[in-house]
């Protein structure tokens, strides 16, 4: 079952395993750095919101062990599906609509998420809400008005297309209820929600095979909706995927900004 009404970026589409495992590669050091400087082990309880794949929900699983617990909860399952045996639990849950799936966690994690959950400001709270007095709220988000090129060093037509074409993609999801300057107002959101030790970083990718593996799957996931929107002709989007794919380019991602505290 899935809800996925508003989310721009299908889960169930093949391009979504390879957007995934970019997110992976790209995001995963500074999530598990700052998870284990939160102190998760074994025994914790935690919610993984908006989980998408299995890379950080498997990673969980194995710091808290058999003792403890890894919900994982998005509007589309699909993807994090094969992770779902214990310690790990996959249930369908919209963040932005629904009271939160349990309470006393001692972790709630999401990634990438809030910024594309048009009621973001209901899901942090029901987020807070399940945490346990002195449990930790790890949020990591997108920022891409900070940062809005593909290519930061537009130096040729290549580089110009690709910030066109990235300019278009953030239309669209402006125009489904995505915030893209959520990331930066993370920090105080957190404290005025209540939490204390709130501290925030920001990761930046500037170039890597994972970005250009990225932009591909997307590219070619919402290419039908980048044509209709008037974004780019097919000829375009056949242009820039090549230019991706011929590895000379310089693609970066937006900032992904982490915040977290605790409760209480
Ligand atoms: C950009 S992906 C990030 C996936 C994963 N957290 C990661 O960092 O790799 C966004 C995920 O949020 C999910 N999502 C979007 N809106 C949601 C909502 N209202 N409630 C729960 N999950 C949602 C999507 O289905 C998708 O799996």
């Amino acid at each position: 079952m899935t809800r996925t009404d508003g989310y721009l970026l299908d889960n169930g589409q093949a391009e979504a395993a390879e957007r995934f495992d970019a997110f992976a590669t790209l995001f995963d050091p500074t999530t598990f750095r700052h998870l284990e400087t939160l102190g998760v082990g074994p025994g914790w309880r935690c919610w993984e919101v908006g989980a998408g794949g299995t890379s950080v929900v498997s990673w969980l699983a194995k710091k808290v062990g058999p003792t403890g617990r890894v919900l994982a909860t998005d509007i589309d399952t699909s993807r994090v599906a094969p992770a779902g045996r214990p310690p790990v639990e996959v249930r369908v849950h919209d963040a932005g609509a629904e009271e939160p799936p349990g309470e006393g966690f001692d972790l709630v994690h999401a990634r990438l998420v809030l910024v594309h959950v048009p009621d973001r400001e209901r899901a942090l709270q029901s987020m807070i809400k399940a945490l346990r007095p002195g449990g930790r709220l790890l949020v990591e988000d997108a920022d891409p008005a900070l940062q809005p090129l593909l290519c930061p060093d537009e130096h040729g037509p290549e580089q110009q297309l690709a910030n066109r074409l990235r300019h278009g993609f953030r239309e669209l999801l402006s125009r489904r209820g995505a915030d893209l300057s959520y990331g930066r107002r993370l920090p105080r959101l957190l404290r005025e929600a209540g939490l204390r030790r709130v501290e925030a970083d920001a990761y930046f990718p500037l170039t890597s095979p994972a970005c250009a593996a990225l932009e591909s799957a997307t590219v070619r996931q919402i290419r039908e909706q980048l044509v209709a929107a008037g974004v780019a002709t097919h000829d375009d989007i056949d242009r820039h995927l090549a230019n991706v794919a011929s590895g000379d380019m310089d693609l970066a991602t937006a900032p992904m900004i982490s915040a977290w505290g605790r409760k209480g």
